[in-house]
């Protein structure tokens, strides 16, 4: 499987103001991914499934809107693109100022808790803010005469939750980061009716501060556990395991 992930690009006509062909209107903004999902299609073999990672929403001042979004995933779908998986937000636009040395880092606005929306949050909550584009944009690929799988994201964590979103087609395939980080045996756990013992993410973002820092990414939930055991490999720092204990 290859996937391209565009964050920046297309954008919307007040952010994409490029003037390279590449920009201004949607036909000259979608160009850019379809260019590089033909070269990469025509680089690979056809056992490789290709697709491209692309935003439901900008979600900053005058970032591209759901109505691009839908659009983007007909042309995505029209192309050949074999699966579509939708994030949101997570610009460098709206990105706080670095400390001097530093580098931006795209998380740290409103558009970056869209992305990743932690525990403290306003009155929609944290989970499944990704999935009224989601449905749309499904929607509208089906309507266009096409199968493309769509993957959604977004502060799903559990068993019923990922069910409902795709009896409610709101996505054919849901992914989770976070939750896959906090408990690696969650599918393992789930399938084998497990699903209790799962060690829930708490949504707190210290790993992705981890990884704003460029330190390894490791979870809060485990990474001090059994650090005297022997074999565990751990962080430069020698103070956190990076690999979850075992389980069984
Ligand atoms: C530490 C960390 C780093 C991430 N880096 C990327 C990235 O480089 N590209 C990307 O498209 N998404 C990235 N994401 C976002 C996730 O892919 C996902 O869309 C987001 O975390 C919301 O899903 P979740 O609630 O299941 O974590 C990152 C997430 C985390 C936690
Ligand atoms: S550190 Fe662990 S618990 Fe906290 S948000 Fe990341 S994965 Fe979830």
């Amino acid at each position: 499987m290859w996937v391209f992930a565009f964050a920046q690009l297309p954008g919307s006509p007040t952010v994409n103001t490029r003037t390279d062909g590449y920009g201004g209107s949607r036909e000259a903004r979608v160009r850019l991914p379809l260019e590089v999902f033909s070269a990469v299609r025509s680089a690979v073999s056809k056992r490789f499934a290709v697709g491209c990672r692309f935003l439901a929403e900008e979600c900053i001042d005058g970032g591209s809107s759901v109505q691009d979004a839908v659009w983007y995933a007909t042309q995505f779908a029209g192309a050949g693109m074999d699966f579509l998986s939708v994030s949101r937000g997570g610009k460098f636009d709206d990105a706080k100022q670095p400390k001097v040395g530093e580098a931006a880092y795209p998380y740290t606005g409103r558009s970056g808790y869209e992305c990743m929306p932690s525990y403290y949050s306003d009155a929609v909550g944290p989970f499944g803010r990704n999935l009224p584009p989601s449905k749309l944009m499904r929607a509208a690929i089906r309507a266009a005469g096409h199968s493309t799988p769509l993957v959604t994201a977004g502060g799903i964590h559990n068993f019923d939750q990922a069910e409902a979103v795709l009896a409610s087609d709101q996505a054919d395939v849901v992914g989770f980061a976070r939750q896959a980080l906090a408990d690696p045996d969650w599918f393992i756990k789930v399938l084998s009716g497990r699903g209790a013992e799962v060690r829930l993410c708490l949504y707190t973002n210290y790993c992705e501060t981890l990884d704003q820092r460029h330190r390894e990414v490791t979870c809060e939930l485990w990474d001090r556990e059994g650090l005297e055991q022997a074999g565990v490999t751990r962080s430069a720092d020698g103070k956190r395991r990076l690999l979850a204990p075992d389980w069984s």
